[in-house]
């Protein structure tokens, strides 16, 4: 089957902070597991980054670190277009008429925003639409599949009803996108407070395993996990500390929690995450040797890059231009 007739994909990463295991095991390893069945499109959503504050030398640095952290993941640039959202215009052009049918109260309903703009005194009008560019990114490309983690559920069910209003509106115009969410791992804890998810953009460091972590930073930091009182291993809802690193361990290893029980019965916490953390720095040592080969090949980054641009930017086009007709815009002479 050639590349445009399989379904699309696609799905993005706002460049902050530090990729994490997190952003691994609820997306990225799923992106690069269904990149074959699919004409995929992967973002490093630059423009959603400036929804918070940024340092502008270091977020240049981050976004090209991102696009190699992908490829050193396992996305293969040969089967997978990547692009850097600010490199397609298109996105925000159509943000802009997404803006016209969709309501403030559904943007308002947004836990994540809720969640960014708690106990801030300014909220900047970025962070209140940023569901509406996400939007964008996904009808922009005609998109059937988006794998996100649990946290962004809320948002693709936005661009749903987004599409499905527009379409009821002007006619079939954009393809309703599906979500896909693993079973296990879809939110991954923080290690230290198990409560809450682990965020790339933590400020304790000692709460995410970041993708670019020695082996010792990962060793000291699973040893130093927060786990709950008892001492069997095993996945239970009561225990989120444990149950945590276990649902890490299983989509790592691909043993079942089961298998992982009866793996560590009448062995102690203590063994299971030493466990773990082999594991953790067995599956990061090839994506770590990968991307320090990559950032040593500025040239080729530019050209996976400009090569994805091209790419999105020929499709892009398309859609908009489709949407502009169908609302009634003067087509420029050209
Ligand atoms: P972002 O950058 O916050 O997260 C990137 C991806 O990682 C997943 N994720 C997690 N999965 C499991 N456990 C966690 N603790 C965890 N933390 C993050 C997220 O669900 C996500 O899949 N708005 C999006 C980026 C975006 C996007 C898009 C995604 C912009 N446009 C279009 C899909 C399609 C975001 O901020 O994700």
């Amino acid at each position: 089957m050639g590349k445009e007739q399989k379904p699309v994909m696609l799905s993005g990463i706002q460049p902050s902070g530090h990729l994490c295991i997190g952003n691994y095991i609820g997306a990225l390893k799923n992106w690069v597991e269904l990149q074959d069945n699919y004409d995929n499109i992967f973002l490093v959503v630059d423009m959603h980054a400036l929804t918070v504050p940024q340092v502008p030398a270091e977020l240049r640095k981050r976004c090209l670190s991102f696009v190699a952290q992908y490829i050193a993941c396992g996305i293969d640039p040969a089967k997978s277009t990547i692009v850097m959202q600010s490199h397609v215009p298109q996105h925000a052009e159509l943000m802009w008429v997404l803006n016209s049918v969709t309501y403030m109260g559904e943007l308002s309903r947004m836990t994540q925003f809720k969640d960014k703009s708690q106990n801030q005194k300014n909220v900047n009008i970025g962070l209140f639409s940023y569901p509406v560019l996400m939007a964008a990114d996904i009808l922009l490309y005609q998109t059937n599949l988006v794998p996100v983690g649990a946290d962004q559920k809320q948002h693709l069910e936005l661009a749903r009803d987004v599409a499905e209003r527009f379409n009821n509106r002007y006619s079939e115009t954009f393809v309703v996108p599906e979500p896909y969410i693993p079973k296990t791992g879809a939110r991954i804890m923080s290690l230290q407070e198990p409560a809450k998810k682990m965020s790339k953009s933590d400020d304790n460091l000692n709460n995410i395993l970041a993708l670019l972590d020695s082996p010792e930073v990962i060793v000291k930091k699973i040893k130093r996990a927060v786990t709950d009182s008892g001492s069997e291993v095993r996945y239970d809802e009561s225990k989120p500390g444990l149950s945590n690193l276990v649902s890490m361990y299983s989509v790592l290893s691909g043993e079942s929690f089961e298998e992982i029980e009866k793996r560590f019965s009448g062995k102690l916490y203590g063994d299971f995450k030493t466990d773990l953390a082999d594991l953790v720095v067995e599956v990061l040592r090839p994506v770590q040797s990968r991307y320090n080969e990559i950032m040593a090949d500025k040239g080729y980054l530019e050209e996976v890059l400009a090569t994805g641009a091209q790419d999105a930017y020929t499709r892009a086009r398309k859609t908009l231009s489709k949407v502009y007709r169908k609302i009634g815009f003067v087509a420029p002479k050209r």
